[in-house]
């Protein structure tokens, strides 16, 4: 039972394999199924309890932040997901953001659609000598940062699980706050970075400093970052992910913001190999 949409060259491989229930309107299709597949859809302890044949949930994506994971374990249902296929895509993205951010692009683009010449007062900055602060050096970490290099950013990191890389330069977490001009998101949620950046790790950041968060929402405190925004202390923030989703909260009404709707992993490659990792899985999972 698919219950978010999936790329129809995976779902036709999914139907070579097996009885697919795609998007179903009720709750009588996840009662029946043997797996289920979700991208960003919340699965609780309702749902798999619900669900009394239920032996795989499979996440099209990264984090398995959306599934009750206690609930899987009580049950003894396996979850899988797909951690290598967004990688290219969320790099990309971040580094089109810092772009945008840096190069004024969005304010510049609205005030050509208001008819206004704006030269002047688009005054922006380089990437070159800059310096990123990457938190989370995983897989999307590790290639943001290789593509900061090629800009000629100097390229700085913090992750306690890595001792050293040849893409970046590791640093405690404050010396990162302290010392870079762009900070970029690129943790899982967990107990540890909910809300890793809040009030205090705002206020050790470099006055002016550019933030981009494409990973959890949870991960940054929305009210201390609309704070920061407002008084400029952060002169600008890129986000994908939010609190809340959909989100239509207060920092849209902000000018020095970036907003797009989770698209980090929304292209047409990102999610073909989304589909192929995921069909792969099942396989070892059930052949
Ligand atoms: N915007 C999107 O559409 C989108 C798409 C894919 C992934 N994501 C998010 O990006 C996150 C990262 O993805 P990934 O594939 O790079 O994961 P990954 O597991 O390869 O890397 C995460 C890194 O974070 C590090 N980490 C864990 N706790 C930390 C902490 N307290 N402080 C600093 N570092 C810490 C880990 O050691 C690891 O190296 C995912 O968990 C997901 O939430 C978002």
């Amino acid at each position: 039972v698919v219950l978010d949409p999936l790329d129809e060259v995976c779902l036709n491989k999914l139907k070579d394999m097996a009885n697919v229930v795609y998007k179903p309107q009720d709750s009588q299709a996840i009662e029946k199924a043997d797996v289920l597949i979700v991208r960003s859809t919340k699965v609780g302890e309702d749902t798999i309890g619900r669900a009394k044949n239920l032996k795989v949930i499979a996440r099209a994506g990264v984090g398995t932040d959306n599934i009750d994971l206690k609930a899987c374990e009580k049950k003894k249902i396996k979850v899988i997901n797909t951690p290598d296929a967004p990688t290219t895509s969320v790099a990309e993205l971040t580094l089109g953001l810092i772009i945008c951010m840096l190069r004024k692009i969005i304010i510049a683009h609205n005030s050509m659609k208001d008819k206004l010449w704006k030269k002047n007062e688009l005054l922006g900055n380089e990437l070159a000598e800059k310096t990123l602060g990457v938190i989370g050096l995983g897989r999307i970490g590790t290639a943001v940062a290789r593509l900061a290099k090629s800009f000629n950013m100097n390229v700085i990191a913090y992750d306690p699980n890595i001792k050293n890389s040849e893409h970046a330069n590791l640093v405690t977490f404050d010396n990162l706050l302290k010392n870079s001009d762009i900070i970029t998101i690129h943790v899982p949620l967990t107990i540890e970075t909910e809300k890793m950046i809040d009030g205090d790790a705002i206020k050790k950041m470099k006055d002016g400093v550019f933030l981009l968060n494409l990973s959890r929402g949870k991960v940054v405190d929305e009210d201390a970052l609309y704070q920061a925004l407002k008084t400029k202390k952060i002169a600008m923030a890129a986000l994908d992910v939010y609190e809340k989703e959909p989100y239509n909260g207060k920092l849209t009404d902000l000018d020095n913001v970036i907003l797009t709707p989770h698209i980090g992993s929304n292209t047409v490659e990102a999610q073909r190999r989304i589909g192929e990792e995921l069909v792969e899985r099942l396989k070892e999972v059930f052949i």
